[in-house]
């Protein structure tokens, strides 16, 4: 995102007010490419599911996973169907520990094919729908994350099914006549080469235990980002190498074609996009130098969250330069009524500061790399409104979410009329 000018953040500041995500399609497009050996590329819509992004998945030939009844539906909505393509893989998978009621019905009714986190899936999708095709996703007894929250597997952890239950899981895929797609090991967010050894060497050990044929063998998602200079951004021709390694381990084992997923959510557009904020305020308070903009951690609540480190620059309204001795140790805050509302901070809600220019009220603030688990974590809180989406795409760039309204913020709720003859 570095390639976009300033000038033209500054205008679409202006145009269409802060806070404001923009993204940049080319640059999906490039990370889109960098797993193309990979069979299919199962996008983990939860890092962004703006619809328009979606349905640019799907024009470059990504499938797409959905952990909702709203993911699902904004799938549709972006023309991915629930039927297979030429891959054999689903349009849509839907991943998940449970399934609520609605969404039972939902994947039964438009035959969603269902990732099973739970043993109790299988039960309930095989009452309701027998034949109906599943996949198995497994808990290896190890997770791995950039914060302890984005771990996702081992005993601390809720989800899959834990992997001394294969044989248990597969008796019951049995039972109801479901139909085996594959097995799925998703470890967690920013796995490490260390840590993607042992998930290939897992899988290969469940591979061996597995007592029925399947399709398919997913990798997960999980692949890192370099959000500081300093990181490195992975090496995708190793990632493929390891896990095509594991599925000819596969294919020796069933004696046919096994097809290799992936299901990356941050490493297709974290870097595709950024965070356009407005700077409100400045104060000293004591020795700290702060920086008040108008996005908070209603918009971005990934520093609040994890601690999370997001590169941030200042962009002079006026076109002023800033030379590199007038850098000064800066902290960077929200418009929250919440002391936790502090973009720069480490983990352990630790406030850090960021050496910056000195920005002035009027000046705009870009937070980078905020592509993935941006918007799509962001809340009402405080009642301010979700933030417009920008689409840059050479002739087609365009907005791809308008700013919500107080209507739209309202409109849910009501009074209810007070019905004569009902005491208060
Ligand atoms: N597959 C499954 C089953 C997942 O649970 C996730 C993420 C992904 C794929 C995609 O993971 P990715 O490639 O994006 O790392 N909000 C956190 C990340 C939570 C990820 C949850 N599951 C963050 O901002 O870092």
């Amino acid at each position: 995102m570095k390639n976009i000018p300033a000038n033209l953040l500054t205008r679409l500041a202006n145009e269409h007010a802060t806070p404001l995500w923009v993204y940049d399609a080319p640059t999906i497009r490039d990370r889109i490419k960098q797993l193309g050996a990979f069979d299919v590329i199962r996008y983990a819509q939860k890092a962004c599911s703006n619809i328009h992004i979606l349905s640019l998945m799907r024009e470059a030939g990504v499938h797409v996973d959905a952990v909702s009844l709203g993911e699902i539906e904004r799938a549709q909505r972006a023309g991915f169907s629930t039927a297979r393509t030429a891959s054999g893989a689903a349009g849509i998978v839907y991943t998940a520990d449970i399934l609520d009621r609605s969404t039972l019905r939902h994947v039964v009714k438009d035959k969603v094919e269902v990732n099973a986190g739970s043993t109790d899936m299988l039960h309930q999708l095989g009452e309701m729908s027998p034949g109906h095709r599943v996949w198995l996703r497994i808990n290896p007894g190890f997770g791995h994350g950039h914060s302890k929250k984005t771990n996702t597997g081992g005993e601390s952890s809720k989800h899959g099914i834990w992997h001394d239950e294969l044989r248990q899981a597969v008796e019951l895929v049995r039972r109801y006549h479901l139909h085996l797609v594959g097995l799925h090991l998703h470890i967690g967010s920013g796995v490490d080469y260390r840590h993607l050894q042992q998930v290939c060497h897992a899988m290969t050990g469940l591979l061996r235990d597995l007592d029925h044929d399947l399709e398919a063998i997913s990798a997960g998602g999980g692949l890192s980002v370099p959000y500081r200079e300093d990181e490195k951004a992975v090496d995708t021709a190793h990632y493929f190498e390891l896990w095509d390694k594991v599925r000819k381990e596969a294919e020796n084992r069933f004696g046919h074609a096994v097809r290799l997923e992936i299901e990356p959510g941050r490493f297709l557009v974290a870097e595709a996009g950024l965070l356009l904020a407005e700077v409100r305020a400045t104060k000293q308070m004591g020795r700290n130098h702060f920086t008040l903009c108008d996005a908070g951690f209603n918009d971005l609540m990934r520093p609040a969250l994890y601690g999370s480190y997001h590169e941030i620059s200042v962009l002079p309204r006026d076109g002023r330069c800033f030379s590199s001795s007038s850098l000064r140790p800066t902290v960077i805050a929200g418009p929250l009524c919440e002391s936790g509302d502090v973009l720069t901070q480490g983990p352990d809600s630790v406030v850090e500061t960021r050496n910056l220019p000195p920005a002035q009220v009027g000046d705009f603030l870009v937070f980078h790399n905020a592509g993935a688990y941006g918007a799509s974590m962001s809340s009402n809180y405080n009642s301010r409104m979700h933030a417009a989406e920008y689409l840059f795409d050479g002739a087609a760039s365009r907005l791809i979410r308008r700013r919500q309204t107080i209507n739209d913020l309202c409109e849910a709720e009501f009074i209810p009329e007070k019905t004569a003859g009902v005491a208060e």
